[in-house]
């Protein structure tokens, strides 16, 4: 099978595709051909030696990309809820070795939901590691009626955390530039500031929590906006001691989270694009020999939407 192997850390010519072997699954892992596989910024922290890296350097090939859409070809023992031929999606070994650039790929069963049929493997491999980003710390911190804000609301995680937010009952204000204000709006958010034109600082405040997608000043900015007890998930990078101690100060309360593979979550997410309530956006669609230019695309910092690759 062809499968892009990550030759030394450093720029996207340090993908090479090659052809291996097919992998054989193990007990409780499915054999899957990969239909359609999305990007995400980690792939491109990852490659440049960020990201993940440290947890991956040691294997020999490296091969990035964790969210999958295809059919399962075979099953490894004790695997009970999927048979070949199934169409099934998820975000498969985050944070680990995902393997997903590639024509097949092995995973754990239990990081896998069967793909809702009304959708496509485009769509359902868009809806992996941001949709369960943004599911995951949604429903740990937010509960019906809060007020949030979400930074990058027209990005890959944005645009989910909008969706699952008003699915989840609260009062949703997200930030992005002119040309997306009508998409984050369609989306559902009750207020869209344009970040271009508007400090947020000026705009909102009191809130109960802030999505924060961005890091840096808009992190530091954020805590100004939240009322006392409110929580701010940061989820670009760890959080720097200054803005913790700022945080303690203000009774706000600060953290990293970092998403995890999880089918039981995956099948909350394939539940909601099967009604419609959640749909994923794809702005982007490249051919498999076209890796290159999709890490390019996710380099702008200025998709909406998703990136998805499709073999
Ligand atoms: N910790 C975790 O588990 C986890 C999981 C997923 C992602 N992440 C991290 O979260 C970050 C966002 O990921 P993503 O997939 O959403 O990225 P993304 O899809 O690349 O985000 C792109 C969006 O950012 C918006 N944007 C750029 N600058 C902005 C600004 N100053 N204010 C508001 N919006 C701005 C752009 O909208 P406009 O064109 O309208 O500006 C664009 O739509 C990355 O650092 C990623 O690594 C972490």
């Amino acid at each position: 099978m062809k499968t892009y192997i990550l030759n030394a850390a450093g720029g996207s010519e340090e993908l090479k595709m090659v052809q291996v072997a097919i992998p054989t699954p193990m007990a409780q892992e499915l054999l899957i051909s990969i239909k359609a596989l999305s990007i995400n910024p980690v792939d491109i922290k990852t490659r440049t030696g960020k990201g993940i890296y440290g947890r991956l350097k040691d294997f020999s090939p490296l091969v990035l990309g964790w969210d999958i859409s295809g059919v399962v070809e075979a099953v490894g023992e004790g695997v009970t809820d999927f048979t070949v031929g199934d169409e099934v999606f998820g975000m498969v070994n985050f944070p680990a070795h995902g393997q997903a650039y590639a024509e097949y790929v092995v995973a754990p069963a239990a990081h896998l939901a069967k793909k809702p049929s009304n959708i496509s493997h485009q769509e359902a491999a868009a809806a992996c590691l941001a949709a369960l980003t943004a599911y995951q710390i949604l429903q740990r911190h937010v509960k019906h009626g809060d007020k949030l804000l979400v930074h990058a609301a027209a990005g890959g995680v944005g645009h989910f955390v909008v969706q699952i937010a008003k699915i989840l009952g609260a009062y949703v204000i997200g930030t992005a530039s002119a040309k997306n204000i009508d998409f984050v709006k369609s989306l559902g958010a009750d207020e869209v500031i344009d970040y271009t034109q508007t400090d947020f600082t000026n705009a909102v405040q009191n809130l109960d929590f802030v999505f924060d997608t961005m890091a840096g000043e808009t992190l530091e900015k954020s805590i100004q906006v939240v009322k006392k007890g409110g929580k701010i998930i940061s989820i670009p990078s760890g959080i720097p001691q200054n803005i913790v101690d700022l945080g303690k100060a203000t009774e706000v309360s600060i953290a990293f989270e970092l998403v995890q593979s999880n089918g039981v979550n995956m099948q909350q997410i394939a539940d909601w694009l099967a009604t419609g309530q959640l749909k994923a956006v794809v702005s982007h669609n490249f051919a498999f020999g076209e890796m290159i230019q999709a890490h390019q695309q996710m380099e702008t910092g200025r998709t909406k939407g998703k990136i998805v690759v499709s073999i």
